[in-house]
């Protein structure tokens, strides 16, 4: 039609980039460019095209259906995964997040929430009316991450929060984090169960926990008797990108509650061919060749480290084998520069922070990989390296607990203005600042900003340099 009338064809920048490419896949979705997906979908997806594309006819159904293939799916997940309920979801660990929250407190209730929640949580709170009581997390200075949190840590929290009297309706944990920090989480669901907090855990990260075929992983918050736990199955098991699951055990939480709030958010239309992946990634982890394939790739990721240290590669060490963590900073290099250094090289990690860079390993088998990641790190040393590390991160100057001066959702909706970070001092933040990935907001809509806080942004802002505006916006 276009061409017909002399107007020029519609450009497809996209297409061209769905290619096979020459680069290693070291970043997200966890299947690795294919080879990581259960052979059920490889099936599928090189059958006929568009087979699979399909409605909620009848005997499919939808997550939110009583009847049909999708619903006897999800109990059949539940059942072999010994949990009460599950929700396949379409819309990633952000939409189950959100729902997750929304069912949890009602306009007008507080949640426990860490600090490093993902923006969806805030994002979740804003559409509520629902205020984050957040807390601060251990701060390792050396690289610039956030701990796990413990079971001492959640303590003097508990203690914070008893003395400034909040009224609280639930809590949020996140574990493991993007970088694969972890702890068994048994203890701290427990602690605020006795506190009669119900507990959702963000475990969007920790998938492969699920199963529990490898004894030095974390046990999954599942196990842990987390009320609702979400799952992020192309981050950490084997599902095509948006593919996500809900659980839900026990009475705190009203399923009901969890179903309407999905109604809310979901699409009338999930693509059959997503909750297939949710669907298969899940059944790939109740067989034992899909078991025995997860513990080699443990295996093989814990091997690859052992290399790499041995060839002086400064890797960082968390729960998580699957995430190998290049420390950058002791080299001197901020690993945002290191990361467009080895994209030119064809070798493309998942999360750049200003002292470290993540690889995300994932479940596709990876031959060649040390001797690629030493001839790329010596390289990077020549180029990049300095004699010194990096110095210490600074950890985000604020209370162990804090919450909005103005309710998140009306801060972010009210009129406001654009200001630079020096003249916002003393105003009311309107916006999120998130550098993505990680997906961990810097400041909060509604939060008061102080001259220390924004010191401190000032100084991400040079860590960030492409992510972090100069200018904000405040409540006029
Ligand atoms: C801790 C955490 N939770 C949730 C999410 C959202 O996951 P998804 O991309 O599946 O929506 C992310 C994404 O980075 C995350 O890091």
């Amino acid at each position: 039609m276009m061409e017909r009338t002399g107007e020029p064809a519609l450009d497809t920048p996209l297409m061209p980039l769905l290619r096979p490419g020459r680069g290693r896949w070291l970043h997200l979705p966890a299947h690795g460019g294919g080879p990581g997906l259960p052979a059920a979908m490889r099936r599928l997806l090189s059958g006929r095209p568009g087979v699979w594309d399909l409605p909620e006819l009848p005997a499919i159904g939808g997550p939110l259906l009583e009847n049909g293939a999708v619903a006897a799916s999800q109990h059949a997940a539940a059942a072999a995964f010994g949990v009460d309920r599950c929700w396949y979801g379409v819309n990633g660990a952000t939409g189950m997040l959100q729902a997750a929250l929304l069912a949890m407190a009602k306009p007008g209730q507080a949640l426990l929430m860490p600090r490093n929640s993902h923006r969806s949580l805030i994002q979740a709170c804003a559409l509520g009316g629902i205020t984050p009581v957040l807390f601060d997390l251990p701060f390792i200075v050396d690289r610039g991450h956030v701990a796990a949190v413990d079971a001492v840590w959640l303590e003097g929290v508990l203690a914070v929060v008893e003395a400034e009297g909040h009224a609280l309706s639930g809590a949020v944990l996140v574990q493991p984090t993007y970088n694969g920090y972890a702890v068994d989480p048994a203890p701290l669901i427990k602690r605020l169960h006795q506190q009669g907090l119900p507990v959702l855990v963000d475990e969007a990260h920790g998938s492969h926990f699920l199963p529990g075929v490898d004894p030095s992983l974390p046990a999954s918050a599942l196990r842990g008797g987390a009320d609702l736990v979400v799952h992020s199955l192309h981050k950490s098991s084997t599902g095509l990108g948006q593919t996500a699951v809900l659980w839900h055990q026990g009475q705190r939480v009203d399923p009901d509650a969890v179903s309407r709030s999905l109604g809310w958010l979901q699409t009338t239309s999930p693509s059959a061919l997503l909750l297939a992946s949710c669907e298969a990634s899940l059944a790939d982890w109740t067989t034992r060749s899909g078991l025995c394939r997860l513990r080699r790739r443990l295996d093989q990721a814990r091997a690859l480290a052992e290399q790499l240290r041995d060839q002086e590669l400064p890797l960082l060490e968390t729960a998580d084998p699957l995430r190998l963590i290049w420390h950058t900073a002791a080299a001197g290099i901020s690993g945002l520069d290191a990361d467009e250094w080895l994209m030119a090289r064809g070798l493309v990690g998942e999360l750049p922070e200003p002292g470290c860079l993540t690889f995300c390993l994932g479940m596709a088998t990876r031959s060649g990989l040390r001797r690629t990641m030493v001839r790329h790190w010596s390289g990077l040393l020549q180029h990049l390296g300095q004699a010194r590390p990096l110095p210490p991160f600074t950890p985000t100057p604020i209370p162990l607990l804090t919450s909005p001066a103005m309710d998140c959702g009306e801060a972010w909706r009210a009129p406001s203005r654009e200001v630079t970070w020096a003249d916002s001092v003393g105003g009311i933040a309107a916006q999120l600042v998130c550098p993505y990935p990680p997906g961990i907001p810097l400041l909060v809509p509604g939060e008061r900003l102080d001259v220390s806080r924004v010191n401190w942004i000032e100084q991400q802002r040079r860590f960030w340099p492409d992510q972090i505006s100069s200018r904000v916006r405040i409540v006029a």
